[in-house]
């Protein structure tokens, strides 16, 4: 097993989280719970911007809100020095609410709407990732429109394509994100935004993709763009000041995965721009990344209440439980693997081969195949580790399900930051026409 943060078994054999008995957390809050270990989150914000700031004095890390937002989260980034990567209006308007300061936000996407755009603009959004020549034309209209001059970066696709346990360098990458170096366009929209009076070019980005158990990506990628940096100015004369890496550090679900460390990660990169920079006798410019899942992923643990236990003679016990692909859509979408902990007896030995089931109408809901347990009863409490990023942010109401609260533990505390669904929650937004209406 691993314990990450302030995990730990405690003197009843209980699982423990930021000081908090997991047992009591589920009697209080109910379940399935996700509990967000806050020391563990602050502990890898600090280091991430503690590190980067040594490295390389120019740098900036700006959260990926994708991962895991709330307003609460939006507080710790603000108190922890973050930047804030966002991607929809729902994102911007969650940040603002919590009085995220809307300079340090950084919106991304490759479809904004005019809506969104106009948001941002009207909320003073610090910097506009441009993913495209059509956005790049309506970012123009709309910042004209509004009498403004905004920031922008170029997502760029910089030919490498990285998963897990793997990378692949292609010419053309496709890919629904960014403008392409290989096929011209990343070149064609450098130009055309230096020209564009509300646009201020000022950076390039680019992301290669997540969970990533390898450095080498990542050192590519930091030398195309800085080589394109370079191109940019030897054919322009114009000098991109900013170059934004992206997110993408892979973490630990399994015992058995091993991933890169942030400080190894990060001077991988700085090397990577300091080598180039010299080599093209470039100026450093100032570094930006946004790591999401390596920020809040293990922070995270979701409790569950065991309740239908099955026995499929010959073929496996089907162990489920009182969530599922509503709270976890990970193993049905990228046959993600998980550990997990029998929470109130830790120390029981596994002795039983199971799988655990969702509760949701669809034979794909499954959170784990095959693990190794101690035998289960009805009303056990199950903990799956490594659940705090990409699982409250991509939860859902399959079946009409009410999505699970969520709670920050630390010091013995526990606070709610955002309440579990009620039924009502869930028909707040339907309307019955006049039509359809019940006649007495
Ligand atoms: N920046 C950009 C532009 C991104 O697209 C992403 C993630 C990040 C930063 C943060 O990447 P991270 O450090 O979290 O790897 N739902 C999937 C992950 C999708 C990632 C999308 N983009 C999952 O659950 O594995």
């Amino acid at each position: 097993m691993f314990f990450p943060g302030t995990m730990r078994i405690n003197d009843k054999g209980h699982l423990e989280i930021g000081g908090c008995d997991t047992t009591q957390l589920a009697q209080e809050f109910g379940t399935p719970l996700y509990v967000m270990d806050e020391e563990l989150i602050r502990a890898n914000c600090r280091l991430y911007r503690d590190t980067f700031a040594r490295l390389y004095p120019q740098s900036q890390v700006a959260y990926a809100g994708k991962a895991f937002l709330t307003t609460a989260m939006c507080r710790l980034l603000e108190e922890e020095g973050l930047a804030l990567d966002v991607v929809s209006g729902g994102e911007i308007y969650t940040a603002l609410a919590a009085g995220f300061p809307a300079e340090k936000m950084i919106f991304h996407g490759n479809n904004k709407t005019p809506a969104e755009i106009q948001l941002a603009l009207s909320s003073g959004v610090g910097c506009f990732v441009v993913d495209s020549i059509s956005e790049l034309e309506l970012l123009e209209k709309l910042a004209a429109a509004a009498g403004k001059k905004v920031t922008i970066y170029l997502r760029i696709k910089p030919g490498i394509e990285a998963h897990t346990h793997h990378y692949i360098q292609t010419g053309q990458v496709d890919s629904k994100f960014g403008l392409g170096l290989a096929d011209g366009q990343a070149f064609t929209a450098v130009v055309k935004a230096i020209k564009m009076p509300h646009l201020e070019l000022k950076g390039l980005h680019c992301h290669i993709g997540s969970q990533i158990f390898d450095l080498k990506p990542f050192q590519l990628a930091a030398q195309v763009m800085m080589d394109f940096i370079a191109e940019i100015r030897e054919k322009t004369g114009f000098l991109i000041q900013d170059l934004d890496l992206g997110g993408g550090l892979g973490i630990r679900y399994l015992c058995s995965d091993l991933p890169v460390s942030i400080s190894n990660y990060l001077g991988t990169i700085v090397e990577a721009v300091q080598e180039r920079a010299a080599a093209h006798n470039l100026p450093l410019p100032k570094l930006l990344i946004e790591p999401g899942r390596s920020i809040v992923g293990e922070a995270g643990t979701t409790l569950y209440t065991v309740g239908t236990i099955k026995e499929v003679p010959g073929v496996r016990q089907y162990v489920a439980v009182d969530g599922g692909m509503m709270d976890n859509l990970r193993t049905a979408l990228y046959e993600a693997k998980y550990e997990a902990i029998l929470a109130n007896r830790a120390l029981a030995p596994r002795k039983q081969l199971v799988s655990i089931a969702g509760r949701a109408c669809e034979s794909g809901d499954m959170l784990i195949w095959d693990i190794m347990l101690p035998p289960l009863v009805r009303g056990d409490l199950l903990a799956v580790l490594s659940t705090g990023a990409y699982h409250y942010s991509m939860a859902n109401n399959y079946n009409r399900y009410t999505r699970p609260a969520v709670v920050f533990v630390q010091n013995g505390q526990a606070d709610l930051v955002v309440k579990r669904e009620t039924y009502e929650d869930l028909i707040r937004n339907d309307i019955i026409p006049e039509r359809l209406q019940k006649k007495h």
